[in-house]
């Protein structure tokens, strides 16, 4: 039987020279390498107690949202700057290539609430830190981060050290 690896294909050089790209979309596009990405990612899941789903655009999307739906929780979108169209609250951060700009509606999150963060990789930890600003200044109590990879030499681990975070493949 394939195991979840077998199924990410590493490009070297992409988008920039010294940057190992793992490409999930030959995860997703097998219904296999599919169901075992979010079986997985779900399992870290049993027995938490948590009432919503957040996802970062874009790779966020792909796996947060079958979580919520296996799940039976609602999805919550954190979007690039200017997408969304109601008030919003934003967060700036670096990435292992380039910054960026991200936002929540203001009222997706109501205080108080248990939420999961998805993505589907960690590098540096910037985009998680940055959506778990976002929830935490909207009241939220971020209570666990699931990704399907973790690239565990750029030690987004480390800066994520208040929290409960799972990976279901790791790259030293
Ligand atoms: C990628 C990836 C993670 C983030 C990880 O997203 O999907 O969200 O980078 O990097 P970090 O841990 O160093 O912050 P990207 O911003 O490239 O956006 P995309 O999902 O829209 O491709
Ligand atoms: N996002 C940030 N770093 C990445 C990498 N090395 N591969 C795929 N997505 C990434």
């Amino acid at each position: 039987m394939k195991k979840l690896e077998d199924y990410i294909v590493s490009i070297p050089d992409f988008p920039e020279e010294g940057i190992i790209f793992r490409d999930v979309t030959t995860v997703i596009q097998d219904p296999e390498g599919l169901k075992l990405a979010i079986d997985t990612m779900s399992g870290f899941l049993d027995g938490v107690d948590f009432d919503v789903v957040v996802g970062p655009e874009a790779r966020g999307f792909i796996f947060g949202m079958p979580i919520a739906y296996k799940l039976g929780k609602g999805f919550v979108v954190i979007r690039k700057k200017g997408k969304l169209p109601r008030k919003t609250i934003s967060q700036e951060y670096d990435l292992e290539y380039g910054k960026a700009e991200v936002e929540i509606h203001a009222d997706a999150i109501k205080p108080g609430q248990k939420v999961v963060i998805v993505d589907d990789l960690l590098a540096t930890g910037g985009t998680m830190e940055a959506n778990i600003r976002l929830v935490e200044r909207l009241g939220g109590e971020v209570v666990k981060v699931v990704f399907l990879i973790e690239l565990a030499g750029l030690c987004g681990r480390k800066r994520l050290a208040d929290y409960s975070v799972e990976s279901a493949v790791i790259y030293e």
